[in-house]
């Protein structure tokens, strides 16, 4: 069992492969893999349960500070609760997906989270992180850092078959997150320059995670 630290960033919009790319390389290293996404979406979930407005920053960095957030890093299924509750299936859905830029938007939210993800890099130590500002903010000193991107016509095609709802809708739902995600003031999605920028369009996900394992290899990390 490999036991060295190995710490990856994986950035980039939704619909790149990030996911599908990070569990798949951290099974085969051996390391744990965390979600950052699904804690802003945990978070989210627990604004619209108390009955808070997404755009009221205050209230809403009121209960993420007063939420019980647990995230598993097993990336052969982890559960993501919040105060007990099993949130997993709720937090990919609409309501949540409509709302979760806004959240993510609060800085006292994101340094909350930023906060929990160090600590849990901290103690995994062999960790694929995915996220929007992993190389940037999360674990600027990570081993390796990877920014995933794809057209928008086949991030859309993807999303849209991952949750079984019409393209036309998710191109429009997508583009929408993306322009927040990007411009927002606190830690936008942004391309690091040191990281290394694969685009998913063409090549297979099997591919990204071989060209990803060589860049490990070669830079004797893993
Ligand atoms: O990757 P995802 O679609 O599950 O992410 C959900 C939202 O959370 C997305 O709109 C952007 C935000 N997010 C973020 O701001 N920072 C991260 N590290 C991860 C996600």
């Amino acid at each position: 069992v490999p036991t060295g630290r190995c710490v990856v960033a994986v950035d980039g919009p939704s619909g790149s492969g990030k996911s599908t790319v990070s569990r798949r390389l951290a099974a085969g290293l051996g390391a744990r893999y965390l979600d950052t996404g699904a804690m802003y979406r945990a978070i989210t979930w627990a604004v619209l349960r108390s009955g808070v407005d997404p755009a009221d920053a205050e209230s809403v960095a009121k209960v993420a500070g007063e939420v019980d957030l647990r995230i598993g890093t097993d990336p052969a299924g982890y559960g993501v609760t919040v105060d007990g509750h099993g949130v997993d299936a709720d937090i990919r859905g609409p309501e949540v997906t409509g709302a979760v830029s806004a959240v993510a938007a609060v800085p006292a939210v994101r340094a909350l989270l930023v906060g929990r993800q160090r600590d849990m890099i901290t103690t995994a130590g062999r960790i694929v992180v995915e996220g929007r500002d992993i190389g940037s903010v999360v674990a600027p000193d990570a081993d390796l850092k990877v920014y995933l991107t794809a057209s928008e016509a086949a991030r859309a095609a993807r999303r849209s078959a991952e949750d079984a709802v019409d393209v036309a809708a998710t191109a429009a739902d997508l583009a929408r997150r993306d322009r927040l995600d990007s411009t927002r003031k606190a830690d936008p999605l942004q391309q690091s320059t040191d990281a290394v920028v694969l685009d998913t369009t063409a090549l297979g996900i099997d591919e990204v995670v071989t060209r990803l394992r060589e860049l490990l290899t070669e830079r004797g990390v893993a």
